[in-house]
């Protein structure tokens, strides 16, 4: 007797589920070159306020500031789905000397981007770029002070995979931080941001990636995420604790947080 095939989304196509991460590396691979420009384009800059806080949150060992002591600390995070290496160098830069990231991604292009960054900054010996699927990562249980992940966790196929492995990998009292997009509900916003998504971010993209189905199924995906309470819920059903959500510039994106305890 045939047994039904799972099904998922990707964007607002219907996919075999087994099919849907090979459509989304196709995706990366495609515009990984680009990634980094197209972020400050689509977003005005905005991008970099929302890592901003979510570096702010993880609250690495302080770097030495002025009437401060430096705290050599050993603080190891983990960056899944870490793509370029953006949130990395973040976390490197506030923090100490022994503030050490690995960031983990599935796409081998998106990597070798990271890796050239790292070299250029002279940072390549406290950020780490490893190959490995958010749904099933090559880390020992509670190996990590920290687990953040930046608008990557709406591209893996079984998400409550990707939230018990950050959870497992997590030492007891860390944190984990997922940033991604959300819903704008206010009032205005919402149908500029509509209009903005749909007619505007596809073409920016294919002007400067040649590949607008790549940024089609991106703001695609953002429409098919949970809503941020759903999201949250989730979060919490993966073992988190004090599970909160902070949305920011009126819901596009929002800043969910979870503790191991
Ligand atoms: C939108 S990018 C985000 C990159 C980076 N975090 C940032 O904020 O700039 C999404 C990333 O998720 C990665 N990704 C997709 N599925 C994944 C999976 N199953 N495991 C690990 N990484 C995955 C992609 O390869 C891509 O680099």
């Amino acid at each position: 007797m045939a047994t039904k095939r799972e099904e998922t989304h990707f964007g607002f196509e219907t996919v075999p589920l087994a099919d849907k991460q090979g459509l989304v590396d196709d995706v990366f691979h495609s515009v990984a070159r680009r990634y980094d420009l197209m972020n400050d384009l689509m977003s005005g800059g905005l991008h970099r306020a929302w890592k901003d806080a979510l570096v702010t949150a993880v609250n690495p060992p302080t770097k030495g500031r002025p009437g401060r002591l430096e705290s050599d600390r050993a603080f190891a995070l983990l960056d899944l789905a870490g793509g370029t290496g953006d949130v990395a160098f973040r976390v490197v830069e506030a923090g100490g000397p022994g503030t050490r990231v690995t960031v983990c991604d599935i796409n081998a292009e998106m990597l070798a981007v990271g890796r050239e960054r790292a070299m250029e900054r002279g940072c390549d010996d406290v950020v780490t770029f490893e190959q490995g699927n958010a749904e099933e990562l090559p880390y020992p249980d509670r190996s990590f002070d920290c687990v953040t992940i930046a608008f990557g966790i709406r591209n893996v196929p079984r998400i409550e995979r990707a939230l018990s492995e950050a959870y497992r990998v997590l030492r007891i009292g860390g944190r984990f931080l997922c940033l991604e997009f959300s819903s704008v509900d206010l009032p205005g916003l919402d149908k500029l941001y509509e209009l903005y998504s749909f007619q505007v971010i596809p073409r920016i993209g294919e002007a400067v990636t040649g590949d607008r189905e790549a940024y089609k199924y991106l703001v695609e995906s953002i429409r098919k995420f949970p809503k941020p309470k759903a999201f949250a819920q989730m979060i919490q059903k993966a073992g988190f604790r004090r599970v909160s959500f902070t949305p920011m510039t009126g819901g596009v994106v929002a800043l969910h947080s979870g503790w191991r305890l």
